[in-house]
């Protein structure tokens, strides 16, 4: 058989905002089937924008993207066949939890995906308690989204995309502003859905969670460029690329220590 085609493909991929503000600039990377990738960069070097191309909401001005070997452009996804298919599969969580939470229950929010999939009451029932018991928002079904705190709200947005069941997740800053707790917590389901078996794309500019949720590391520059990648380990002891994309301060040390298999960063909490 055929080795499979990787999940996501760019070519040369460039992006600016309308007025000329540059997002993305010739971006050429793949995400292989299964893998777990984090997008590292600054604020403003274009993490959010590489998912919503890869989420289909965004389009690259120049370059390809081709996703499960479909070019991703406003015209296939026009096609009733390959959107569906392509929404089925890809679950993108928003950096901003309130751009994403549009309903009036906690309940309603997890509940459209599985509706809009045609799944049959019952199985959108069992699949709303599943998925906000993992993400540990059981009782508060009939909450409404916007009473609940930020970490809440991440949750929430996060239990509403893996309603889908998408075999491709992509996070935007899934720890973002949460509590040492939260973020733990977050950190522990990220753990287990890595070891689900699913495509998983993470921007994040937490370093002291990528050995976490990581097989492999993208570095985007504050130019916008792809300019490094590597295993969690290669990239956070590279303190130069770290110290010139400005993800570290010049404070930043590695110590790695003999009979561990990855190394401690001093901003590593252990939750073991
Ligand atoms: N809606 C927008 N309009 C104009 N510029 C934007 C918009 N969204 C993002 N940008 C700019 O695009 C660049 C990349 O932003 P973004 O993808 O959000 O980066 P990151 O997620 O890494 O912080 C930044 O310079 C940002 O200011
Ligand atoms: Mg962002």
């Amino acid at each position: 058989m055929a080795k499979a085609a990787p999940v996501f493909e760019l070519d040369r991929v460039s992006f600016s905002y309308e007025g000329g503000y540059p997002a993305l600039r010739d971006v050429t990377m793949q995400v292989a089937a299964g893998e777990s990738l984090v997008l590292l960069g600054a604020n403003g070097s274009g993490k959010s924008t590489l998912l919503k191309i890869l989420g289909g909401l965004l389009f690259a001005q120049r370059g390809l993207v081709r996703a499960f070997g479909v070019h991703l452009t406003p015209t296939t996804l026009a096609r009733e066949d390959f959107r569906r298919r392509f929404r089925r599969a890809v679950g993108l969580m928003f950096q901003n939890s309130e751009s994403q939470l549009f309903t009036t229950s906690v309940w309603d929010e997890v509940a459209f995906g599985p509706v809009q999939l045609g799944l049959p009451e019952e199985a959108v029932a069992a699949r709303v308690a599943d998925c906000l018991r993992l993400v540990g928002l059981a009782g508060l079904e009939n909450r409404s989204p916007h009473r609940l705190s930020g970490g809440e709200k991440k949750k929430l947005a996060l239990a509403a995309v893996l309603a889908v069941n998408p075999a491709v997740l992509l996070l935007d800053e899934p720890t973002g502003g949460l509590d040492p707790r939260s973020q733990r917590f977050v950190v522990e389901l990220l753990r287990r859905l890595r070891r689900s078996g699913r495509t998983i794309v993470t921007a994040t500019h937490h370093l002291d969670i990528v050995p976490e949720i990581a097989d492999r590391v993208l570095v985007f520059g504050e130019d916008h460029r792809l300019l490094a990648g590597g295993t969690p380990r290669e990239v956070l002891q590279d303190r130069d690329l770290l110290l010139a994309v400005n993800l570290v301060s010049e404070h930043y040390h590695v110590h790695a220590h003999e009979g561990h298999d990855h190394g401690h960063y001093h901003c590593h909490r252990h939750g073991h």
